[in-house]
């Protein structure tokens, strides 16, 4: 037996030399090229994905298969290639840099710097494309990766190694949210990914110009494809994110990345599509359009302790018009992931911030790793939250309330005043436990939504001065909250 296994391997290490001798020997030619893409004729042992070298010395990427022609996604927008090119190929992968260098840095999708600083120091190489860890590699999500924002870690709580998607019209906060959970990852040893495709500059520079100045960006690579990048570099970015975190994902790490956002990446890969004469199906999408955010998405897991513990946590946002959740990519979007926080422009509108739609939103495995503390507060307040926004669509009628409804409705309304949260004002999770814990005890039931805030504060120096763990007995927790509401120490 172990002889055919080394028979076979020496068998396939031929057949794999051979087929290289065949590359190396192999020259096409460019037939036409425009819009970041060439067609190629003339190299008929190219494979997908395969990179393609011009000889101005710039690259491209096969694309597109076809009978007589390759069609390849240029890789250099300076590239001097024009028909009648030649063209060679060595059975080459697109890879990008990855390690500790790249924190700090903003990047394009194939890791050169667009910040004006030095090349960057790469420990070594991933692919962009890459098979997604198998199931026996991967473990279960058990630790929290806390947001920071309270109706998220409360309501919706992330795990890491989990794919939740942020879901709603422009301008609702979507990019406002996946920027404070970033904010929020300060000390919580969490390498983050922020890529930005198909943003304006001016977008891009407002967005980096927050992380810096809030301290995030020590900790934080960006990647950028510009709304004036080519099709394909749009196409490549997020796929150059998710290999910059799997590098330090294999090295045990825990990363998240943001993709903002994947209705422009699907945009993109449409047009880029077309360029190549895919046919279009629903909505001029291309028919494996599923297929690109799965594979994409199916590389976020937490590995198991054999394989170093790391996880890759994925937070792709995806933009509806008029509050649709229903249409193509967000409905492809929402079967893939592992949970969706909704934000609602309704909500927005009222200065509800966040506008977390709580009863659309969810998350199937968050709750496995919340702290049992967190979970068990977590819990009730869930159940009253939800009660009170049954309840108060009755109030809308006028109908008369029974005694006991009219409390819910008042605690649920408390509720929402303590929920609204600033951007850029993460809260640690003790604090959280502490508010919560307030609540569920009805120490805040005298409060008046527009003093809650004032009382929530009480409770924040105290617990400054005299901090707890989220493991001390609920008891003790009790008796401190009671103790600073009374303005003690
Ligand atoms: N929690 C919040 N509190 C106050 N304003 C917010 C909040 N979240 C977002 N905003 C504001 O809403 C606007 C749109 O937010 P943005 O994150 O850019 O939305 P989107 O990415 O969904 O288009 C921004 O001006 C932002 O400052
Ligand atoms: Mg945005």
């Amino acid at each position: 037996m172990t002889a055919d296994v080394g028979m076979l391997d020496r068998l396939a290490r031929r057949v794999e030399g051979y087929r290289l001798t065949l590359r190396l020997g192999e020259k096409g030619r460019v037939a036409s090229v425009g819009d970041g893409i060439a067609w190629v004729y003339g190299l008929p042992s190219a494979a997908q994905d395969e990179i393609l070298f011009f000889e101005d010395g710039s690259r491209g990427m096969v694309f597109e298969l076809q009978a007589e022609r390759l069609g390849v996604i240029l890789l250099d927008p300076a590239a001097n290639v024009a028909s009648g090119s030649l063209v060679s190929h060595a059975g080459e992968r697109l890879e990008i840099g990855v390690g500790d260098g790249l924190l700090g840095r903003v990047i394009d999708p194939l890791g050169n710097p667009l910040d004006g600083l030095p090349p960057i120091a790469a420990d070594g190489f991933c692919a962009l494309e890459a098979e997604s860890p198998p199931i026996l590699a991967r473990d279960f999500v058990s630790r929290p990766l806390y947001t920071g924002i309270k109706v998220v870690d409360t309501l919706i709580p992330i795990g890491r190694g989990q794919r939740q998607l942020v879901i709603g019209d422009s301008g609702t906060g979507k990019t406002s949210l996946a920027l404070d959970t970033i904010v929020a990852q300060a000390g919580q040893d969490v390498r983050c990914i922020y890529v930005m495709i198909g943003q304006k500059r001016s977008e891009t520079a407002l967005v980096i110009d927050l992380l810096r100045r809030h301290e995030a960006l020590a900790y934080t690579t960006v990647v950028v494809a510009e709304a004036t990048a080519t099709p394909g570099m749009k196409y490549l970015a997020p796929f150059a994110g998710c290999a910059v975190a799997e590098g330090w994902m294999r090295r045990g790490e825990d990363t998240l990345v943001v993709y903002d956002d994947l209705t422009t990446h699907a945009r993109a890969y449409r047009e880029l599509s077309l360029l190549m004469h895919r046919p279009p199906g629903r909505e001029a999408f291309p028919g494996d359009i599923f297929y690109l955010h799965a594979r994409l998405l199916e590389r976020s897991t937490r590995l198991s302790p054999d394989y170093g513990g790391g996880s890759l946590t994925a937070m792709p946002l995806v933009e509806t018009e008029e509050g649709e959740i229903a249409t193509y990519i967000p409905t492809n979007l929402i079967s893939i992931t592992d949970g969706q926080i909704y934000l609602e422009r309704h909500l927005f509108a009222a200065g509800i911030f966040p506008a977390v739609d709580v009863p659309l939103s969810v998350s199937r495995i968050g709750g496995k790793a919340q702290h049992p503390r967190i979970k068990e507060e977590a819990g009730r307040i869930k159940l009253d939250y939800l009660q009170f926004l049954e309840l108060e669509v009755f109030t809308r009628f006028g109908t008369k309330l029974e005694a006991g409804t009219e409390t819910k409705i008042r605690r649920g309304r408390l509720l929402r005043e303590i929920l609204k949260q600033d951007r850029l004002n993460p809260l640690a999770a003790v604090f959280q436990l502490a508010w919560m814990s307030a609540f569920n005890e009805g120490l805040l039931d005298d409060c008046e939504p527009n003093s809650v805030a004032e009382t929530l504060h009480k409770i924040e120096a105290g617990l400054r001065r005299n901090p707890l763990a989220l493991d001390t007995a609920r008891n003790e927790w009790l008796a401190r909250l009671k103790n600073w509401l009374d303005g003690g120490p």
